[in-house]
């Protein structure tokens, strides 16, 4: 079976609303000239941003994703943002769990399996982020990190292959230039398939897309993008260079 790629630009906490308008906008132009695959573009600019980004994609094959949402619907929760508003708003897609926000907002696989959840009721594709850190890898405690995150925040929900699409992103390799290997990626890649295949179905594990995120770039895209369970990239400091970017995305056949 072929999975359709996907390739997500993560611009985390960067560009300005101007800045942002004009990376959605030179980024459509791009791909409307360029694109030779038919990989899924998902670009997930900063919350304020997202209103515009969605007016400026209508009529493109590119999706806008949040990078964030509350698993609340509404109510007194001071900052944050429902998924319920950003379906609204023509969001079709949301990162969930990305370890930036597991480390700095102490988000735990519980809360986001309630995010999860809240995003599948109001027609969002889950982004759900996982990964280990370098000290958690070298003690041995891969597989059982990922397991929890993985049991913690998806058993027991109505993900499916549409409604959810999975990134590893080892935090050792975001935003430091240090590239996980094509095998350490594709092993990590193919555990993943193998506990959705057991914990959901071998069809869904089938479909279930899995993204590779951490210091992907144009130099190591190609070597990654290959590997059999690889099913595109969550891409943050690249992304944010369109060059760079839709080069990736050439790459992601
Ligand atoms: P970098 O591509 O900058 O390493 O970031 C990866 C990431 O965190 C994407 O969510």
């Amino acid at each position: 079976m072929t999975r359709t790629k996907v390739i997500a630009g993560n611009w985390k906490m960067n560009c300005s609303l101007e800045q942002s308008q004009a990376l959605v906008t030179e980024i459509r132009g791009m791909v409307r000239d360029e694109r030779n695959n038919d990989s899924e573009i998902v670009l997930c600019p900063t919350y304020l941003a997202l209103p515009s980004a969605c007016k400026l994609v209508q009529g493109s094959s590119l999706f806008i994703g949040a990078q964030n949402c509350h698993s609340e619907t509404n109510g007194a929760y001071t900052g944050e943002v429902s998924a319920e508003m950003l379906n609204h708003l023509g969001v079709s897609h949301v990162i969930i769990g990305h370890s930036e926000r597991r480390e700095y907002q102490n988000e735990t696989n519980a809360f986001l399996k309630e995010k999860v959840i809240s995003a599948i009721k109001n027609n969002l594709v889950s982004i759900f982020c996982l990964g280990e850190s370098l000290e958690q890898r070298e003690s041995g405690q891969l597989w059982d990190v990922l397991s929890r995150q993985l049991s913690e925040s998806l058993l027991d929900t109505s993900v499916t292959a549409k409604n959810l699409i999975i990134a590893y992103e080892p935090i050792w390799a975001i935003g430091t230039g240090v590239t996980a290997s094509a095998a350490q990626a594709q092993e990590v890649h193919s555990f993943i398939r193998n506990w959705v295949a057991q914990h959901f179905s071998v069809e869904m594990a089938e479909e279930t897309r899995i993204l590779y995120g951490g210091s992907m770039k144009p130099d190591n895209a190609e070597e990654l993008l290959s590997q059999i369970d690889i099913d595109g990239g969550l891409i943050g400091g690249a992304s944010l260079k369109p060059r760079d970017f839709v080069n990736i995305h050439k790459l992601a056949k």
